[in-house]
């Protein structure tokens, strides 16, 4: 071999040995950047659990506070904003209205009364008017039980409800 061949070899060994760093060179960048993404990743995840945590919380306070109106719930004012429900609804048994009576409404089942045409909504929905569920359904009905032929737009406000609940529960029979 002479000194060309030699000088061919040796810049041939220089040009794999430069590839194999630039490749090493390369897939670390990759692999650091992957690993960056992954902890953004993981940062979000941890944020969501967070949130459904805060979520979780925000919605045990509130029950504990509507069950603390209801403990102290007045009465003659949940008369007074049964007012807003009158003119579809009575309480005496099968008096019928726009709205189906609402006689010994609390923990009766939903959608159940004899002659009354309900929406498919709401005959489709399981369950009683547990005091829980005419809480939610009460707070805005279109968003309870989309399609409800009930057109009333809620009640906004936990004590409102819950001195009507409270009044409701408390009817003579
Ligand atoms: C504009 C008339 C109207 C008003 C006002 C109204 N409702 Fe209704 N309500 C209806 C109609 C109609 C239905 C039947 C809903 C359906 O079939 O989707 C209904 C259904 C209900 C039901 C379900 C009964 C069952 O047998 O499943 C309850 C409970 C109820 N209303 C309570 C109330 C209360 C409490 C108020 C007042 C805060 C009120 N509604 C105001 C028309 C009304």
């Amino acid at each position: 071999m002479d000194t060309l061949e030699w000088t061919k070899i040796g810049g041939a060994s220089c040009g794999a040995l430069l590839f194999f760093l630039l490749l090493n060179w390369g897939t670390e960048i990759i692999y650091h950047s992957g690993d960056d993404y992954y902890g953004e990743q993981k940062l979000a995840y941890y944020l969501e659990i967070e949130d459904s945590v805060d979520e979780k919380e925000e919605s045990t306070e509130e029950a504990v506070d509507f069950a603390t109106l209801l403990a102290s719930a007045d009465i003659e004012k949940g008369k007074k904003v049964f007012g807003k429900c009158k003119s579809c609804h009575k309480l005496d048994d099968g008096a019928n209205g726009v709205g189906p009576h609402l006689y010994k409404v609390i923990n009766r089942d939903i959608g159940a009364i004899e002659g009354f045409k309900y929406s498919k909504v709401l005959m489709s929905l399981e369950g009683v008017w547990s005091i829980d569920e005419l809480n939610k359904y009460l707070t805005k009905p279109s968003e309870y039980a989309p399609g409800t032929a009930m057109s009333f737009a809620g009640l906004k406000k936990d004590k409102d409800r819950a001195d009507l609940i409270e009044y409701l529960n408390t009817l003579p029979e």
